[in-house]
């Protein structure tokens, strides 16, 4: 397949919203991450998102929306909380979990009763969602496993050739996936974290917000003991794609986590221990507190220092327990296998 490599101009976005309406597949940035799109209604379409991101067929897509209005094709009524997060987040890095109407496929939600959507803010993300006049279903546009994409380079590295066109906007302003917040039981609870925090979507909805018991404890776990927190499959996730590996560089890699000063003693250690046995090692160092930053880099970091082959990537942990240090320690953790020390 020839993947067409369109702009962000409305001419092209318009013929990506034709290959969207035929049934095809098109990457797009978001503010977040870039997304692989399809016609979220079309079962076809969708099992070809799964095919050509080699990813495992149970595990649901977030459909993307361009108005508050196109909720009403997708669940069959919006609680007051939901309605709340929406005014409040959208269009934004959220998605919230909701009641599917049956209309939306199973292909599409992994067979859940259940259907992930979000308002995006890119405008290229809008306006082809609009010009297709459907609901686009979208993951991140990697292959299943590697780290997300955050520049029009890292979806072509991934997808050339597998899909049918890319819409190459600028980087990613976000840089992580958006907060994924279920809405479906008695407590609004966080799946998947992301810069939109719990104290935010709490202060926004007047009442606590919890986090999916295994977010917590993969996070304590792995601090804790490290060989125990490498069982991933233990904690039982309840949002499906946390299970699976996620986010991995092909180089092998560590987080070290403790005081700031002693953290770069050993990876300075590490790193001189790595290269005098003649291989290569890269090192991941955020600024202290500098969340959003992080979130930024990760994932371009960690795909730039594959493309430099090192065989060894040394990642200090980041600090905050909740918020967006928290959702930034979730993908690094991933990324490393669970793989952390503490000094
Ligand atoms: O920022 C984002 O959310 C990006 C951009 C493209 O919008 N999309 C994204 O999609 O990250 P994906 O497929 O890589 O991640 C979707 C996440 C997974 O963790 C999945 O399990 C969860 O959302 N999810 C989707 N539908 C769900 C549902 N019905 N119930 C619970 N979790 C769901
Ligand atoms: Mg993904």
């Amino acid at each position: 397949m020839n993947t067409l490599h369109l702009t962000t101009s409305a001419e092209d976005i318009r013929q990506a919203a034709e290959i969207i309406r035929k049934g095809g597949l098109v990457a797009f940035p978001t503010e977040t991450v870039y997304g692989l799109g399809a016609d979220a209604m079309n079962t076809k379409a969708v099992a070809a998102v799964y095919e050509a991101k080699g990813r495992p067929s149970d595990n649901p897509m977030i459909v993307h929306i361009a108005a508050a209005e196109e909720m009403r094709r997708l669940t069959p009524e919006i609680s007051e909380d939901a309605a709340a997060v929406m005014d409040r987040f959208w269009p934004g890095p959220l998605t919230i979990v909701v009641k599917k109407k049956p209309e939306v496929p199973d292909r599409t939600t992994g067979g859940l009763d259940t259907v992930a959507v979000r308002m995006p803010e890119t405008p290229a993300a809008r306006d082809l969602i609009r010009f297709s006049g459907c609901p686009i279903a979208a993951p991140s546009a990697n292959l299943s496993g590697s780290p997300s994409p955050t520049r029009a380079k890292d979806v072509t590295a991934d997808l050339e050739g597998r899909i049918d066109a890319v819409i190459e906007g600028g980087d990613c302003r976000v840089g992580i996936e958006s907060t994924v917040l279920d809405l479906t039981g008695d407590a609004p609870v966080i799946l998947r974290p992301g810069i939109i925090t719990a104290d935010e979507i709490s202060e926004a909805l007047g009442k606590p917000v919890l986090y999916d018991s295994s977010l917590k404890e993969a996070a304590s776990h792995t601090a804790l003991d490290p060989a125990k927190g490498a069982q991933e499959a233990d904690f039982r996730p309840k949002s499906p794609g946390m299970k699976y590996k996620h986010y991995a560089p092909k180089a092998e890699m560590l987080i070290i986590s403790g005081d700031a000063d002693r953290v770069r003693e050993e990876i300075g250690r590490r790193k001189r221990e790595c290269e005098a046995q003649g291989k290569r090692a890269g090192v991941i160092l955020f600024g202290e507190q500098e969340f959003r930053q992080a979130a930024h880099d990760l994932f371009s970091r960690l795909r730039d220092l594959d493309g430099e082959g090192v065989d060894l990537i040394l990642a200090g942990a980041l600090s905050e327990a909740d918020g967006v240090g928290f959702a930034v320690m979730n993908r690094m953790l991933k990324s490393a296998g669970y793989h952390i020390i503490r000094v």
